[in-house]
């Protein structure tokens, strides 16, 4: 396949997130008396804010209100909006804004397709808003991840299908997501880390389309 539309995870991909995300559920599952480790908090990767707290309860035997839960989950966004209150464009990972820009000049469609609400305001702060063909984030969804319907709606707005898309995630439930509806998955984290993708690379430092194709070609003649 050739590539003509890439569609971006946020947290963990475009910005390094994904520490802050866990620093906040680990201050909030330690008061709640849960434990919870780094171990536990990769498989609410990718998941939305309340199906992330609904896990750490489940861990932790709690069952609280719907009200309480809305309670806890705006404890944890304030938290993690104070973490992130100071981003900005040198926060972004190394090779992301290069790799868009040559993407961009190559009329390759790029969409962000992120379970956080956070990420318009995020990317904002990074100075990455205006490099996005389209956005769809957790405020635009129903089903969030490894439901395919995110990425199904970036190849939409792009007017792609699946078929020519290319995924990047860091997150098993993301790179679920992206085989499920049919794209190229991406895992970016260390190599080995994410087994289901089609292909895994540490990061996107120096990653250009020509590489991107690269690593599609050669899956496909395996
Ligand atoms: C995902 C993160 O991108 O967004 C999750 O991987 C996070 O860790 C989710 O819980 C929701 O984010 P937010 O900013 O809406 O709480
Ligand atoms: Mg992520």
């Amino acid at each position: 396949m050739k590539i003509l539309g890439c569609l971006f995870d946020l947290d963990g991909v475009i910005v390094d997130t994904a520490k802050h995300h866990y620093f906040a559920w680990k201050s909030l599952a330690d008061k709640l008396a849960i434990p919870f480790t780094e171990l536990e908090n990769e498989s609410l990767k990718g998941l939305s804010r309340l199906d992330s707290l609904e896990c750490i309860l489940r861990s932790g035997n709690l069952e609280v209100s719907s009200k309480t839960k809305i309670e806890l989950m705006e404890k944890k966004n304030q938290l993690y909006l104070q973490i992130v209150d100071s981003l900005g464009p040198d926060d972004v990972l190394p090779g992301v804004k290069e790799l868009m820009l040559e993407l961009r000049n190559k009329g390759i469609g790029i969409c962000l397709g992120s379970s956080s609400k956070n990420a318009s305001s995020i990317l904002k702060s990074i100075g990455l808003f205006d490099l996005f063909d389209g956005i769809v984030d957790g405020n635009h969804l129903t089903l969030s991840k490894p439901d395919p319907e995110m990425f199904i709606k970036c190849s939409k707005i792009l007017g792609l299908t699946p078929s020519v898309c290319m995924v990047f995630e860091d997150a098993e439930s993301g790179i679920e997501a992206a085989l499920s509806g049919g794209f190229f998955a991406l895992g970016i984290g260390a190599v080995g880390s994410l087994k289901r993708a089609h292909a895994n690379v540490q990061d996107l430092d120096h990653m250009t389309l020509k590489k991107l194709q690269g690593l599609v070609d050669s899956h496909e003649s395996n």
